[in-house]
């Protein structure tokens, strides 16, 4: 069992990646082999629109996201994490996300993988990080586990809230529960919910 865990945050071991962390650690107490990557570290270049994935399912961008996709369909869950940066996700993570329309095609999927998140926010912002990253699991069908959602400005903030830490290690373990059930789409392509030019 694989979880990947995706930090979309600039800031090595911020509070972003201490909850990371934990999740991961809960995940690895039931058995799981996991992985933090961190965006910010790979030469991973926005999506140009070529357009050529919809009929070659492949992207022709030639950077770390080509490792990186790899990594995401072998995965069995996926966890993003992200800071909130002007109200949403950051920019590393916007990227990766916009790249991975290229996994629409091509027979790839990331169906039926288990998905969680954590968004971190000094303020003001964390309902619009997890609404767009829910919003992404659904429509990739994949399975939300939960998620975690924290108050943090300075690094190392999220640590002293020791049920926030808890409540991330839980995340973790019921990743790999929700993995170790095998759940499986009835149909494994991307679920289009939105009818009108995009809708196949
Ligand atoms: C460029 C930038 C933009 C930010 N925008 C917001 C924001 O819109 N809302 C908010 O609550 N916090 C905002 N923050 C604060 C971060 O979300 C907060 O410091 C968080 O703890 C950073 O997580 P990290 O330690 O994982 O990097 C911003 C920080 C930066 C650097």
């Amino acid at each position: 069992m694989k979880i990947l865990g995706l930090s979309f945050s600039p800031r090595e071991r911020g509070n972003t990646e201490l909850l990371m962390d934990a999740v991961l650690a809960g995940a690895g107490e039931l058995g799981a082999e996991t992985e933090l990557y961190r965006v910010v570290e790979k030469n991973i270049q926005p999506c140009d629109a070529c357009g050529s994935c919809f009929t070659t399912g492949e992207c022709p961008i030639e950077d770390d996201m080509q490792y990186l996709y790899e990594k995401m369909l072998s995965a069995d869950g996926i966890l993003f994490g992200t800071p909130v940066y002007f109200y949403n996700i950051t920019a590393q993570g916007k990227c990766v996300i916009d790249r991975t329309i290229a996994l629409n095609h091509g027979g790839k999927s990331l169906s039926s993988k288990v998905g969680a998140v954590v968004a971190v926010a000094g303020s003001l912002g964390l309902v619009d990080a997890l609404k767009d990253l829910y919003f992404y699991m659904v429509t990739r069908r994949m399975l939300p586990a939960s998620f975690i959602a924290a108050y943090g400005s300075n690094k190392g903030d999220v640590k002293d809230f020791e049920q926030c830490m808890k409540a991330s290690s839980e995340l973790g373990r019921n990743m790999a529960k929700i993995i170790k059930k095998k759940f499986v789409y009835p149909d494994g392509k991307a679920n289009y919910i939105a009818y009108g030019t995009h809708t196949f």
